[in-house]
């Protein structure tokens, strides 16, 4: 592949060929940044989403989930400070009207130095980002743009606004709210956090939990990103898992720190190497964070966030209970106090993960021989999260043969995710499975009739062997264990 941003358009026409992601509602033209997952791009959501899931509560001791509304009363947003907070600086160019968002603009050209062999003036620069945007130097950051001749890649002039802050909120109305009779203003929520700190108390009086304790959600989030490109990297409607881990004030170092290499643990099991990850600490922190870092992952697109870890203090519940009038305390027995807990919050975009498990997966081989060009495309994904784990096929429409696929097929199905395809010469079919990432194949000929012998054939080293039908199933299952 020539180059990175190649590869990144190779894979995103590659989910669109093979069945993983489409853009929305693409007959009216797609609407922008949104998308919509197809029958393979499904089964890898979920399947990335329940090990999540898996690994933050079945595994733990003590996290347990929740599945809060989307809609939240709108003063939840007032407390969490999304309404007055949640915005991002924002510049237009007044020759094309189009609008950046200002960390953005000059990190893509940082980018484009950095290209040019300028690597020093690059890192310069994205200092000098971070240091005016801690500040709020909305002046400082215009005159950045200004004195590095930033251009508009639309209309490719200088001639900018000034920077303001748009906020990110999508809002609708609901027809009450509490009794009030007018229409009010909701917000489809931004994420899925607050879901899990109203609910706070509820869980933790019926859970019986005892601090420190976690409460795990996975769930739909919208912003309203004005910088709506990049695939599914930055969506207006994506998907969230988050978890909030209260505990006792004073601990949040020690529990930040905790959290920081479970996580990173996490994303080494997905079989990624250490290499293509980093830990990015945040100069601006978020309204409601007082230590916060991002895992990156190196895309084809370069080193970008793929889940945040923050130290939240006890900002959100200290904030809900001032304006609810509700008390959020806890008492904690072993010291006889009651007390607002802190909180590390663990927050990952499941749509980010699959990018980044895809780009992972994304292999383009040359399997040419002196006599004969070939090549194949294969999604070498963890066996655990490919949408099918074992392509069943008849070497031929004929003989029995499909009878015994199918019943092997039928034996296998209620374990794992299983495809039956019976058209095609064997290598066509092959390559296709390779092409969404189907770790096993198995194939049944005229020998499976005598000696119930079968031929299983591996994803990445295409290696075949003879086995028994009956060791099928096991052979599978051993081998989509994470
Ligand atoms: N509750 C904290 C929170 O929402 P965030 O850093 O704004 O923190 C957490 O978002 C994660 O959600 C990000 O690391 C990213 O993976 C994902 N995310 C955020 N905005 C996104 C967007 N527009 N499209 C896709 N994923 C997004």
């Amino acid at each position: 592949m020539a180059n990175d941003t190649a590869r990144f358009q190779a894979i995103i026409a590659h989910c669109k060929e093979y069945g993983f992601i489409f853009p929305s509602s693409e007959i009216y033209d797609g609407l922008s940044a949104v998308y919509d997952y197809g029958q393979y791009g499904s089964e890898l959501k979920k399947n990335i989403r329940d090990y999540w899931w898996k690994s933050m509560t079945q595994l733990q001791d003590n996290i347990v989930g929740i599945d809060a509304a989307i809609f939240m009363h709108p003063t939840t947003w007032k407390a969490s400070g999304h309404v007055d907070n949640f915005s991002d600086p924002m510049i237009d160019n007044k020759d094309s009207n189009k609008r950046y968002r200002v960390d953005h603009l000059i990190e893509a050209f940082a980018d484009e130095l950095e290209k040019a062999g300028k690597k020093d003036e690059s890192s310069a620069l994205l200092a000098e980002l971070d240091r005016l945007t801690a500040a709020s130097d909305f002046a400082g950051l215009k005159s950045l743009i200004e004195t590095n001749r930033i251009k508009c890649a639309v209309s490719g002039t200088s001639n900018w606004t000034d920077i303001r802050q748009f906020n990110l909120m999508f809002s609708t109305k609901m027809g009450s709210v509490s009794g009030e009779d007018e229409a009010a203003e909701i917000y489809l929520r931004p994420e899925t956090a607050q879901g899990i700190f109203v609910n706070f108390l509820n869980v933790q009086k019926t859970g019986r939990l005892k601090i420190p304790f976690g409460i795990a959600q996975v769930g739909k989030a919208f912003r309203n990103e004005i910088i709506a490109r990049q695939f599914i990297f930055r969506m207006r409607e994506f998907e969230q898992m988050e978890m909030q881990f209260f505990i006792r004030p004073g601990t949040e170092a020690e529990w930040y720190n905790h959290w920081k290499e479970a996580r990173m643990n996490w994303h080494l099991s997905l079989g990624i190497p250490q290499e293509k990850y980093r830990f990015h600490d945040h100069v601006k922190l978020a309204h409601y964070a007082i230590a916060a870092c991002d895992i990156e992952y190196e895309f084809p697109i370069g080193f970008k966030e793929v889940e945040g870890i923050h130290s939240r203090g006890d900002f959100d519940l200290t904030n809900h209970q001032t304006y609810s009038r509700k008390k959020l305390q806890y008492f904690d027995n072993e010291i006889n106090q009651n007390y607002v807990p802190y909180v590390i919050e663990t927050s990952i975009g499941l749509d980010r993960t699959i990018l980044m498990v895809l780009s992972q997966a994304y292999t383009e081989e040359d399997l040419s021989t002196p006599e004969k060009a070939d090549s194949r495309v294969v999604l070498k994904f963890p066996p655990a999260l490919a949408p099918i784990k074992l392509a069943v096929f008849p070497l031929l429409k004929k003989d029995g043969l499909p009878e015994i696929a199918k019943e092997l097929m039928q034996g296998c199905r209620g374990a794992f995710r299983c495809f039956y395809e019976e058209k095609d010469a064997i290598g066509k079919r092959y390559r296709r499975m390779d092409a969404i990432g189907t770790p096993f194949c198995v194939t049944i000929d005229h020998q499976t009739k005598e000696d119930q012998t079968v031929t299983i054939r591996y994803r990445d080293s295409m290696k075949q062997e003879r086995v028994h039908i009956d060791q099928v199933k096991s052979i599978v299952e051993n081998g989509i264990a994470l």
